[in-house]
């Protein structure tokens, strides 16, 4: 039988099978079945910083943006108190996972102040988590804040977090950089144990009769895999620190892919929301059943294979690849 266990952030894990942030690791029961049908970890979902400063109803003096500015943002948030059971029941969510399962729990924060991030990602620590996946998900709308600016604040925040707990940090990024490898080099340097490619942008449609935007969230597509398995094979031997892949992993070949490209993990959210949990059984046994076929003794020996470590010159091979995914379209007019 093929080894199929992985390391990630310096974790043993039984194999790459991760299920990333989604309603389905909110409860510890979800959290003991995913472990039953062979999920290596889970990552919790993300407390809001915003579900902390609702509760304690205080500011923070050293608040980043200006507390009436983050006052009057309040008044967009839907009712957060009870998402993700609020803040002391995602504490004692941790503590419950870590007392019902072997796997590693990842917890995930999001948070909009660094006084915030960090004080939060400390009680995290404090609750028992294996990690904590800092869940970087913000838009940027102030046009006098340069691209430069934001990113130095991201790297910033990752430094203070890395500083302030012994547990290890991943990263969950969105794809909006204009240079992901460099913005992938600073983090690890701000001590990032992993990264994790792509955060999903969920854009609110418009109402135009009501002239509201609306939430609007659909489960993802196998295609969202692909620009995540390019930029992992870009990114891969370029870091000290482990990728993740989250997006589109349907499928164990799917998980193949991610591997190959340079991924230590696939994560799954979708997948088995749509399918139930004991979907992971099904893409447990078909990635041993491709290993063993395909005469693979571990998953370490395909990492990083399909990666473009061993290219010399990337950017021409991107070109090449670009004119040749052009020139494949048969053209077919009736
Ligand atoms: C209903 C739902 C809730 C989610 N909640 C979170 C969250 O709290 N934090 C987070 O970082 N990602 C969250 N995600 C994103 C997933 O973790 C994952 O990154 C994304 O769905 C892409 O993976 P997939 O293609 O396997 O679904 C959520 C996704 C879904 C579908």
């Amino acid at each position: 039988m093929a080894d199929l266990s992985t390391q990630y952030m310096g974790l043993p894990l039984k194999n790459p099978l991760v299920a990333s942030s989604s309603p389905l690791t909110e409860s510890v029961d979800n959290i003991r079945r995913l472990e039953d049908m062979g999920i290596a970890a889970v990552v919790l979902p993300s407390l809001f910083e915003e579900q902390l400063t609702l509760e304690s109803a205080v500011l923070d003096e050293d608040l980043w943006r200006g507390a009436e500015e983050f006052a009057e943002a309040t008044t967009y948030l839907p009712d957060l108190s009870t998402y993700n059971t609020g803040p002391d029941g995602y504490l004692e969510l941790i503590r419950r996972a870590k007392h019902s399962v072997a796997i590693p729990v990842i917890a995930s924060l999001n948070g909009v102040t660094p006084s915030g991030w960090v004080r939060y990602a400390k009680h995290i620590e404090q609750a028992g988590a294996d990690a904590l996946e800092l869940n970087i998900y913000t838009i940027a709308t102030d046009p006098l804040r340069s691209g430069a600016d934001l990113e130095e604040d991201c790297c910033e925040l990752v430094h203070q977090v890395k500083t302030s707990v012994r547990i290890p940090v991943a990263v969950k990024l969105s794809p909006y950089y204009s240079s992901l490898t460099h913005m992938a080099k600073r983090l690890d340097h701000a001590g990032a144990d992993a990264l994790v490619l792509f955060n999903r942008f969920y854009q609110p449609d418009f109402d135009i009769e009501g002239l509201e935007v609306v939430p609007r969230l659909h489960l993802s597509h196998p295609e969202e895999l692909l620009p995540r398995l390019h930029w992992v094979a870009i990114i891969f031997g370029h870091i000290k620190g482990n990728l993740a892949v989250t997006g589109g992993v349907h499928s164990a070949l799917d998980v193949v892919k991610c591997v190959m490209a340079g991924a230590s993990v696939a994560m799954m959210a979708s997948a088995p929301l749509e399918n139930g949990v004991r979907f992971i059984h099904r893409v447990h046994q078909d990635l041993e059943h491709w290993l063993e076929e395909h005469e693979y003794e571990s998953m370490r020996q395909m990492l990083g294979s399909m990666s473009h470590r061993a290219v010399p010159d990337p950017a021409a091979f991107q070109r090449g690849n670009y004119m040749k995914v052009l020139s494949s379209y048969a053209l077919r007019l009736r």
